[in-house]
């Protein structure tokens, strides 16, 4: 989430009450001389601060419309502060905090059981994943590791003409991504399942299999920032060198794909290793809007012809 700043004047200018753009100021001020990572929603303190401050005061948070200029009441002061120490002292992501989380453009309920959305695979949903496929009806598509749902019912909202199944191990996240396909009520076209990777899927082949899988190797996962700590270690743990459960997707994938069928997976920190391992797959890597490339489409024709490097 980005808030656009709008400057009016020097945080000095209202003498005897405290304005919202006084009051984000003075928060980014705190949130960074207390050393906290922005990673779960927003990328920097300005940003954190405006979000923080439009959920504690009850404003809308979507940053559509904000009342820069407005008066903060007493209470409304207290409840900023009362966040901001609970935000500083916990260090856990704001989000969990408010329970809440933007993706693809829509507001997703979040707790403590799912990873905060925050996938760069949802920069491409609301425009079908083109132009890396064509724009035929996806009759149906796959979330595998699905968490909280969000990359599931964006799907579902982009492919109003696809049935969705969105599959994770974590019986605890599948209740979160619950939640989410209620409140976006897209119920009768989501459907959830649990297993490991595949498993439960059966004999079902994808028009779309879209995947954020768990990709950060052992030395990474030892370094995670503290608000990562919060998160269930499940949805990141990816082995040694962060491949153990893209390499079974690799594996995998072509006998759930349809032929003329497109994968999109996310991942991240395992791109190099990934590449060394895969030296024949024709990884086409998608640019994201912060300059990454970490998440890459193979057709399924592609896949037919991947082989992993011997050992
Ligand atoms: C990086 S999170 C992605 C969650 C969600 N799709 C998102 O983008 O916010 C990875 C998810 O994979 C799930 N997961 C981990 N190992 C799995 C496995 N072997 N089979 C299926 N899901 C798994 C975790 O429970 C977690 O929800």
């Amino acid at each position: 989430m980005r808030y656009a700043r709008c400057w009016r004047g020097s945080p000095g200018s209202h003498a005897m009450t405290v304005s919202v753009e006084q009051q984000v100021e003075q928060v980014a001020s705190a949130l960074d001389a207390a050393g906290l990572f922005f990673g779960h929603g927003t990328d920097n303190a300005f940003d954190e601060a405006a979000w923080l401050v439009l959920e504690a005061c009850e404003l809308d948070p979507s940053g559509d419309a904000i009342p820069w200029d407005q008066p903060l009441t007493g209470d409304q002061q207290a409840s900023v502060q009362a966040l901001l120490e609970r935000r500083i002292e916990s260090g856990e992501p704001l989000a969990y905090l408010v329970n809440r989380a933007w993706f693809a453009g829509h507001d997703f309920f979040i707790d403590h059981r799912a990873i905060v959305p925050r996938s760069h695979i949802g920069e491409w949903i609301p425009d079908r994943f083109l132009p890396w496929r064509t724009d035929r009806p996806a009759a149906s598509v796959l979330d595998l590791c699905t968490g909280s749902g969000c990359i599931a019912v964006a799907l579902a909202l982009a492919f109003p003409e696809a049935r969705v199944d969105a599959s994770d191990i974590s019986a605890s996240a599948l209740e979160v991504a619950e939640i989410n396909i209620a409140r976006y009520a897209v119920q009768d076209r989501v459907c959830l399942k649990r297993g490991d990777l595949v498993e439960g899927l059966g004999e079902v082949r994808y028009d779309l299999l879209v995947c954020n899988p768990p990709y950060v190797s052992d030395a990474i996962m030892d370094a995670l920032p503290g608000e990562y700590r919060h998160e269930p270690a499940l949805a990141f743990a990816g082995g040694a060198s962060g491949l153990d459960f893209i390499n079974r997707l690799m594996d995998q994938a072509r006998d759930h794909l349809t032929d003329d069928g497109l994968l999109v997976v996310e991942a991240g920190s395992a791109r190099e290793p990934l590449e060394a391992l895969w030296p024949r797959t024709p990884f086409t890597w998608l640019m994201s809007e912060n300059g990454e490339a970490v998440v890459f489409a193979l057709e399924a024709a592609e896949l037919v012809s991947s082989t992993r490097q011997s050992a």
